[in-house]
């Protein structure tokens, strides 16, 4: 994809099992997605992600590959994707697909196989070693599940490594024949037209050749530094790119690869380089969570977003493209950090809008922010479902944490507070997600009566709802080259509260204004009068009945902006 058009672009993503059922069986599925194709386009997105419908017997759902060339049932069939991406191409959205190729599930024919005797063809398709000598596992690593990354399997007596789930075994990169195998796949993929993909783990999937111990000190997750852009990764994506993206210019690819510096994403992303078009700025998503403790918390800053959003524009924006996203179906959902009181939600949720549409980056929209909902909660064990939080769940059960403390954990750390359904219909038992009453979604609604003012169908009728804001600022975007192309200059870099930049762009200027903060901020302006002309023109707010200025058009001067209410957000023409 030419940078421009990628840069101009508003992705959203879909996490399939909780966007749209049509047959009532509780799971989300293609045909849903179809019915829902107006909503999109009028929400306005260009491209749309799409999490991963291959076949799986959904431990991970879905990332847990168990045939890449079939759709799973539980999503509907072959013909209803061609359908599907037919119609998205006849309105001009594209799809890309998750990609997912640092591991299979185990009941991937490949390690079924390969599982089955050392000298089988498939043993070298994942990574097997035997014990040490002393007996213990063959190294020190441990999971993005927070337990061993090895698994034994008694019918070799050998273990194999899985980075995630032990139904989720990792492949063996090292192996020309694995390479040529997922090449082939992914070629399979994109002669049906889709628009390219979504690297899932993409930087793990070259490991130190020795796969030594890592040190007592290591971070979450143990033994990252041996696995994440290990010394083949880039030649690697060149040789994917070559076999595969290379023949199909107009593709988007993005990857997922966390923790990389900003020397790394240049390595990834630089066009010359031909590996990947675009990968996530994944650091904003870490702000607040305890970097040692996959179920901690920290408190979080105004001025480590500052910190986020300078670092990638300086480094990599007039050199590559990176997508900026602040909730997805991995991490709880940002809102509640950013939203202290219930009165101001609304205002809050604009705040995060505008943030992530002004910013420099691509942003990706997760379904369900445009609305302005908050993570989901649960009060029972019972009602999760991902995997990692019940096993967290049981082991600090049993090593005697109270099971209240460790559902508060929960509560502010479980990717499941992100996946709960759309709310579609405000008058329907399952909020119109599955159309009958009598369904029940794989997972639960949240608290249904605070649910109901959030639901799409309630927020089609209202002025001034999250959801027009968020078609607003996504049109915006269309008409004003600015808030992609503008180059950024950061205001009031000490403020503690307000996020204040200017985006310059062909002798246009936009001022941005953000308080963070649930109480009013004040501006000092006397550092920055450098910057300002003499008046300027409001062109955005996100309170419905502003003070300043009365009129959207009339000039102010910005000596008389001297403060921001709790949450505002305030654009200008300067
Ligand atoms: C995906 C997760 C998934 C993991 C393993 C990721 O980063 O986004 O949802 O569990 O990869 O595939």
């Amino acid at each position: 994809m030419e940078n421009k058009t990628a840069r101009e672009s508003v992705i959203y993503q879909i996490y399939p099992p909780s966007f749209m059922d049509s047959n009532n069986d509780g799971w989300g599925d293609l045909n849903g997605i179809a019915s829902r194709i107006p909503y999109l386009h009028q929400l306005g997105i260009d491209t749309i992600w799409l999490g991963p419908i291959y076949d799986s017997p959904m431990i991970d759902n879905g990332y847990d590959i168990r045939d890449y060339y079939q759709i799973d049932t539980k999503y509907g069939t072959m013909e209803q994707f061609e359908s599907l991406l037919d119609q998205l191409h006849d309105i001009d959205m594209k799809l890309i697909m998750d990609l997912v190729i640092n591991h299979t599930s185990d009941e991937h024919p490949w390690f079924q196989q390969s599982k089955s005797a050392k000298d089988n063809p498939y043993r070298d398709y994942y990574i097997w070693r035997p014990a040490k000598s002393d007996g213990a596992e063959p190294n020190n690593w441990r999971s993005f599940q927070s337990e061993s990354a090895w698994t034994y399997d008694e019918q070799t007596d050998e273990y194999y490594l899985h980075l995630f789930d032990r139904k989720q075994p990792d492949l063996n990169w090292e192996h020309p024949p694995l390479r040529q195998e997922v090449y082939k796949m992914i070629r399979w993929w994109l002669d049906k037209g889709i628009d390219g993909f979504r690297l899932d783990a993409i930087n793990m999937i070259s490991k130190h050749p020795d796969l030594p111990d890592a040190a007592e000190d290591d971070p979450h997750p143990i033994g990252q530094r041996f696995y994440k852009n290990g010394p083949r990764i880039h030649e690697f994506l060149q040789e994917l790119h070559r076999e595969t993206f290379a023949h199909y210019p107009h593709i988007l690819t993005i990857g997922e690869a966390p923790s990389l510096t900003m020397e790394q994403v240049l390595e990834y992303t630089l066009p010359e380089r031909k590996e990947l078009n675009m990968v996530l700025a994944m650091d904003m998503m870490r702000i607040g969570k305890d970097p040692h403790n996959p179920w901690g918390s920290a408190d979080w800053s105004v001025s480590q977003l500052k910190e986020s959003v300078s670092k990638w524009y300086e480094h990599i924006f007039a050199r590559g493209e990176y997508g900026v996203y602040l909730s997805t179906h991995d991490h709880p959902r940002m809102i509640p950090d950013v939203i202290g009181h219930h009165e101001h939600n609304m205002t809050a949720a604009k705040l995060v809008a505008t943030f992530l549409h002004l910013i420099p980056g691509v942003p990706l929209v997760y379904q369900g922010e445009e609305l302005g909902l908050p993570n989901t909660t649960y009060d029972r064990i019972e009602d999760y479902r991902d995997q990692g939080t019940i096993h967290y769940y049981k082991e600090a059960v049993q090593d005697g944490k109270p099971a209240q403390e460790v559902l508060a954990g929960i509560h502010q750390r479980s990717r499941d507070g992100s996946r709960s359904p759309m709310p579609w219909d405000a008058h329907s038992e399952n909020f119109g997600f599955s159309p009958s009453d009598s369904t029940k979604p794989w997972i639960p609604f949240p608290d249904k009566e605070s649910l109901t003012h959030l639901s799409v169908s309630e927020q089609e009728e209202q002025r001034g709802s999250v959801l027009s804001y968020y078609r607003h600022l996504i049109a915006m975007r269309k008409q004003f080259p600015i808030m992609s192309h503008g180059s950024f200059t950061m205001l009031l870099e000490d403020h503690p509260e307000v996020f204040a930049f200017i985006r310059e762009w062909q002798g246009q200027r936009w001022l941005i204004l953000l308080n963070f903060a649930d109480v009013e901020a004040e501006i000092d302006w006397t550092q920055e009068y450098r910057v300002f002309p003499t008046s300027m023109v409001k062109i955005l707010g996100n309170y419905p009945h502003t003070a300043h200025p009365p009129h959207p058009e009339e000039e102010q001067h910005i000596d008389d902006l001297q403060y921001l209410r709790p949450y505002e957000v305030l654009i200008y023409r300067m």
